[in-house]
């Protein structure tokens, strides 16, 4: 079964982010469009919130979140427990993101890319594996212990 992945964006990332809805069909992932639907002025907490919660409550292992500068996003995203949301502007750092962060969303700064650049940090992001090692131990360090 095609593995599903939430993506969502605001206003400024949603002309990428529709080209990365279709990518990832190609790709024979099944996206799952958690909006927003148009260009139109919107608050890009609601659909952080909303993809972060599919990965929290392991309803999606990986998502995807856009925005102009993709730190809005990655301030909400990153509230959530489990939620390792990374900004990668090149492919090089989606690549170290999910190798050495295991992140599970990969938040893009549509302002700041080309459409062509954003695939290529999607696809290298989606193909790249967590290695392990010293950096699972830090992984795990980063949920506070407020015990
Ligand atoms: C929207 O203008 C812009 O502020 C938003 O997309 C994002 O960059 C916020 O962090």
């Amino acid at each position: 079964m095609a593995e599903v992945i939430p993506i969502g964006s605001d206003h400024a990332g949603f002309q990428l982010k529709e080209r990365l809805v279709a990518e990832l069909r190609t790709l024979g992932y099944q996206p799952l469009d958690l909006g927003t639907d148009s260009p139109e002025s919107t608050d890009y907490p609601d659909y952080a919130h909303r993809v972060a919660s599919q990965v929290e409550q392991h309803a999606a292992n990986r998502g995807v979140l856009l925005c102009g500068t993709g730190l809005g996003m990655s301030y909400a995203a990153n509230r959530h427990p489990g939620v390792r949301a990374a900004l990668a502007w090149s492919p090089e750092i989606a690549q170290l993101a999910r190798q050495h962060n295991d992140a599970n969303i990969l938040i893009l700064p549509a302002r700041f890319v080309s459409e062509d650049q954003g695939v290529e940090i999607l696809k290298t992001w989606l193909g790249a594996e967590f290695v392990g090692g010293r950096h699972s131990r830090r992984v795990e360090r980063i949920e506070l212990d407020r015990e």
